[in-house]
C-alpha cells in the first residue's frame, strides 16, 4: 500500500488593512453590481508600507511551527511571483524570523498563480523520498495592478503555509495530476515594472482552456469521475472566475450546469477569497481553508483542485479529507487574521499602493504601520530589515 502523504497543517495571514470595493466604487463611478456580483469580490486586502511577502509568510508559518516544533522540517520552498529579490530567495528571511535550523533548504518558486502547487507537488516527491522529513510549503503574494486599470478591482494579498507530510491531519493528496502548459502571453510583469500587465478577456480564455487540458490530461491519467468530488477548489483571481470555470468543465464533460448544484460545489471555497482578493498563488488554498473551515464534515470525501498560473501552466490534482481533520483546523485564527484588518479609504490604499523604497542605497525606515508580529523595519545599504515584535 502506498504510503499517505498530504496537507499536515495549514494557516493563513493577510494584510494590515482593506479596502472595500464600495470605496473603489464610489471613486471610479462604477455600479457596485459589477463588483459584488460581476467579479464576486466584497474588498481586498491592501498592505501597510511596513509589511510584504516576508512578514505575511512568517505570520501565517509561525503558527504551524508553534504546533509542530521544527525537528521534522528540513526544507522550506516559497512560492511567490511578487519576488522582492532577483538572487534571493524569500524563504531565507523567514526561515530566520520563525527560527529554522541551520540544517534547512531553501528554495523559492515561480510560475505565476500555479507556484504553490509546483511547491506542494514537490513536496510530496521529497517526503516520499524520506518519510521521516516534513516540507514547510509557503505561497505569498501581493497583487497589484496599475490604478485605474480594469484589474485593478482584482488585487489583494496573502499567505498560506502548509506542512506536507505522512499521515496527514487534514487532506491526503492523490497521484494521479493532470497537466497542461501553453505558450500565452494573457498576464505577466517583466522586471522592471512593479504592477502586472494582462490583457483580461484573453487571461479567462486561457484559463478555461487550461481547465479542458488538465481535465482531458488527468482523465487520460486514470483519475476520479467528475460526480465523485465533493467540492471544488479552482484558483481565484476573483470569485465569479470560479464559476466561469465550474461551468466550462461541466459543459466540456457534457453535464448539466444547474446553477444550485454549481454553487453547492463552489460555493464554501469562495468565502476568504471574496473579502481578501486575488492572492495570486495562495489563492486556491485559501480556497482550501474556507471550505474545511465552513463544510459540514467532510470526512473521506474526495476534493478536486485547480491551479492555474498565467502564462501558462495548470494541474488539476485530487486530494481525500482525512478523518478528525476538524480538531486540527485553524478557523478561529484564519477568520480572525481576515477581521483584524482595518479598512482604509481610498486616497491612502491609493497612496499605499504608490509607496516604494527610494533606490538610493540609503538608511530609509518605513512609517510603522502594522500590529502584526513581523514587520519590514526598512532598507539599508539595499538591504530589507525585518523585525519581530
Ligand atoms: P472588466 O472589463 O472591468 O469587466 O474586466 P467586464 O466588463 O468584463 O465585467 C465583468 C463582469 O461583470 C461581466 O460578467 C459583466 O457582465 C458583469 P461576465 O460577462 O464576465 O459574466 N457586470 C455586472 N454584473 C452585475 N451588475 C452590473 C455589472 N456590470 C458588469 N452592474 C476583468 C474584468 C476580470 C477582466 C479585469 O478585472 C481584469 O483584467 N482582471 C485581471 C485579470 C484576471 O483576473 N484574469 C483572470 C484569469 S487569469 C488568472 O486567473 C491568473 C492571474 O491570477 C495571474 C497569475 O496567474 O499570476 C490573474
Amino acid at each position: 500500500m502506498s504510503i499517505s502523504i498530504g496537507i499536515h497543517d495549514l494557516s493563513i495571514a493577510t494584510s494590515e488593512y482593506v479596502l472595500p470595493h464600495t470605496a473603489l466604487a464610489e471613486y471610479n463611478g462604477t455600479d457596485i453590481g459589477k463588483y459584488h456580483v460581476g467579479i464576486g469580490q466584497e474588498s481586498m486586502s491592501v498592505p501597510a508600507a511596513d509589511e510584504d511577502i516576508v512578514t505575511m509568510a512568517a505570520t501565517a508559518a509561525a503558527p504551524i511551527i508553534a504546533r509542530h516544533g521544527k525537528d521534522r522540517i528540513r526544507t522550506l520552498v516559497f512560492a511567490t511571483e511578487s519576488s522582492i529579490d532577483q538572487a534571493k530567495a524569500a524563504g531565507i528571511y523567514v526561515h530566520s524570523l520563525i527560527g529554522l535550523p541551520s540544517a534547512t533548504r531553501v528554495v523559492e518558486l515561480k510560475q505565476a498563480c500555479y507556484g504553490a502547487t509546483a511547491a506542494l507537488q514537490f513536496a510530496i516527491g521529497l517526503v516520499r523520498r524520506d518519510p521521516a522529513q516534513q516540507v514547510l510549503v509557503i505561497a505569498s503574494d501581493v497583487s497589484k495592478y496599475e490604478l485605474d486599470s480594469p484589474g485593478e478591482a482584482t488585487q489583494g494579498a496573502s499567505a498560506v503555509a502548509m506542512l506536507v507530510g505522512v499521515n496527514p491531519a487534514l487532506v491526503r493528496i492523490e497521484d494521479p495530476s493532470g497537466l497542461f502548459t501553453a505558450d500565452v502571453m494573457d498576464f505577466w510583469r517583466p522586471n522592471y515594472l512593479s504592477t502586472a500587465l494582462v490583457d483580461g478577456q484573453e487571461s479567462i480564455g486561457a484559463y478555461l482552456q487550461a481547465v479542458e487540458g488538465t481535465w482531458k490530461d488527468y482523465s487520460e491519467q486514470g483519475g476520479r469521475a467528475l460526480e465523485e468530488f465533493a467540492a471544488f477548489c479552482y484558483h481565484q483571481p476573483f470569485t465569479k472566475m470560479a464559476y466561469k470555470a465550474h461551468t466550462h468543465l461541466l459543459n466540456y464533460c457534457g453535464y448539466d450546469t444547474d446553477k444550485d448544484v454549481i454553487a453547492s460545489a463552489l460555493g464554501q471555497t469562495t468565502a476568504y477569497n471574496t473579502v481578501i482578493g486575488n492572492s495570486y498563488t495562495a489563492s486556491v488554498y485559501l480556497g482550501l481553508a474556507a471550505l474545511l473551515d465552513q463544510a459540514d464534515d467532510l470526512t473521506g470525501k474526495p476534493l478536486a483542485f485547480l491551479s492555474y498560473g498565467s502564462g501558462s501552466v495548470a494541474e488539476f490534482f485530487s486530494g481525500t479529507v482525512v478523518a478528525g481533520y476538524r480538531d486540527h483546523l485553524r478557523t478561529e485564527a484564519n477568520l480572525q487574521a481576515i477581521s483584524r484588518r482595518k479598512t482604509v479609504d481610498y486616497a491612502t490604499y491609493r497612496e499605499l499602493h504608490e509607496w516604494k523604497f527610494p533606490t538610493d542605497g540609503g538608511d530609509h525606515a518605513t512609517p510603522e504601520q502594522t500590529t502584526g508580529p513581523f514587520r519590514l523595519a526598512g532598507i539599508s545599504g539595499h538591504k530589507r530589515i525585518y523585525q519581530t515584535r
